[in-house]
């Protein structure tokens, strides 16, 4: 599915100054990979840090820098090039190249491209962590973005300068994924995907009940990507206000045990289980028929512990991808990765709750960890979060046919 998602797209591979262009070798293999035709561009920058001869050998094409030289231009003159471009790709795209591109400078071959060609630019932006967070490069990327070029990313986590946080080059492979579900290409053409999210409540009397601050925006986020990229989705949704994204089908429900057995009469329907609701851990051991009346001293409730969903669909015979959510105030890696191999899950998003973020906000941060390997998407719209989750979804089932199968870890 994978190999044919992008067949015979002719893409122009722009590479710009940066530590990171060295991954951009590794990229252009998986876009050829891919079945893309791919040429390639390096800034005068980007040829500090890695040759022209490595990308002709990985593209199988002649590879251009300036815009001065006479030899390419009579081979494929850049307007030509420009025409020839079915989509841009500039991976890694530096600080300095994203201002110029906002400003719709021509003043190397690159920018020169890019503003003579009318295919769709992405961009994969990478940098140190102050560098992406300065306002100048947040509003250059406002502009880039209300012309059309989507951003890919970036990653967070520890940089080549030393410094940590977010401006990391996604993945290679990620960076394909992603690029496909823009083409049209359906990552998960063909799967059934079954998402639960939001939160649960637990009634206590007729009036009251035990819930939390779940909004269930994330779980919206995911079972919508998931239908983008060509699932049959089936969201199991706690009590939350949210209209039902479009071409998915849905179940409302209100408590733990009512979200479990929902989700067990579906998970045998299932390819892909991914599982963000919040759900309570506990609930009160009696609901009171009537509601109950002040005493005029403390009051105790017993409270006896819910289902985990998760874990009893972890333990079938035969069970579906397990994807989990981690919600964490501190520890956040070490916490989700233990969770992840005590649920024996194939993957699990973490992100950090309290303190203004994760719950309820339209943005959200998500760590990315598997068996072996992990990825940190930096923060972002929670919708753009769950496509690169789906995307990595469908490349470790890609990876693992056999996990994909649902094969007992
Ligand atoms: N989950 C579930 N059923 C439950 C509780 C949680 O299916 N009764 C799922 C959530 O949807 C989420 C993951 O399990 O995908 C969260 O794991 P869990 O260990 O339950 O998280 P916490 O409840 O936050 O655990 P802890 O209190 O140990 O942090």
């Amino acid at each position: 599915m994978i190999e044919s998602a992008l067949p015979n797209l002719r893409i122009l591979l722009g590479v710009s100054g940066g530590i990171a262009a060295y991954k951009a070798a590794e990229l252009t293999r998986r876009l050829r990979d891919a079945g893309a035709d791919v040429r390639v561009v390096l800034t005068e920058n980007a040829a500090r840090f890695v040759t022209a001869l490595t990308f002709q050998a990985l593209s199988g094409q002649p590879v251009r820098g300036g815009l001065w030289d006479e030899a390419a231009e009579a081979a494929m003159g850049h307007i030509e090039l420009a025409r020839w471009a079915q989509r841009i790709l500039i991976a890694p795209a530096s600080a300095d190249l994203i201002a110029r591109l906002a400003h719709g400078l021509a003043d190397d071959l690159l920018t020169t491209l890019c503003l003579a060609s009318t295919a769709p630019l992405a961009l994969a932006p990478a940098m140190n962590q102050q560098m992406w967070a300065h306002a100048a490069t947040q509003a250059n990327l406002g502009v880039l973005r209300s012309r059309g070029a989507v951003v890919l990313g970036p990653g967070s986590g520890s940089q080549a300068c030393g410094d940590f946080g977010a401006g990391r080059l996604l993945e290679a492979d990620a960076i394909v994924a992603e690029l496909m579900a823009l083409h049209g290409g359906k990552l998960l053409a063909g799967t059934r995907v079954l998402v639960s999210a939001g939160p649960t409540f637990e009634d206590i009397d007729p009036v009251r009940y035990l819930g939390n601050r779940s909004s269930g925006r994330m779980g919206f986020a995911v079972a919508q990507a998931a239908a983008e990229a060509g699932a049959s989705v089936q969201l199991v949704a706690g009590p939350v206000h949210l209209p039902t994204p479009a071409g998915v089908a849905r179940s409302d429900v209100r408590s733990a045990r009512e979200m479990h057995a929902t989700v067990m009469q579906h998970v045998p329907q299932c390819d892909i289980f991914i599982s963000a609701a919040a759900v309570g851990d506990y609930r009160p051991a009696e609901i009171a028929a009537h509601k109950l009346k002040k005493t005029g001293g403390a009051l105790a409730l017993t409270l006896t512990e819910n289902p985990d969903i998760l874990a009893e669909v972890a333990a079938l015979k035969k069970r579906p991808f397990l994807v989990g959510f981690a919600a964490e105030t501190q520890n956040l890696r070490t916490y989700a990765r233990a969770k992840l191999e005590r649920k024996k899950l194939d993957l699990i998003a973490a992100n950090r709750v309290g303190g203004g973020s994760g719950f309820d906000a339209a943005d959200n941060e998500l760590l990315l960890l598997w068996p072996d390997g992990e990825e940190a998407l930096a923060r972002g719209a929670k919708l753009d979060l769950a496509r690169a989750l789906i995307a990595r979804i469908a490349t470790l089932r890609k990876a693992d046919p056999a996990r994909a199968k649902g094969a007992k870890r």
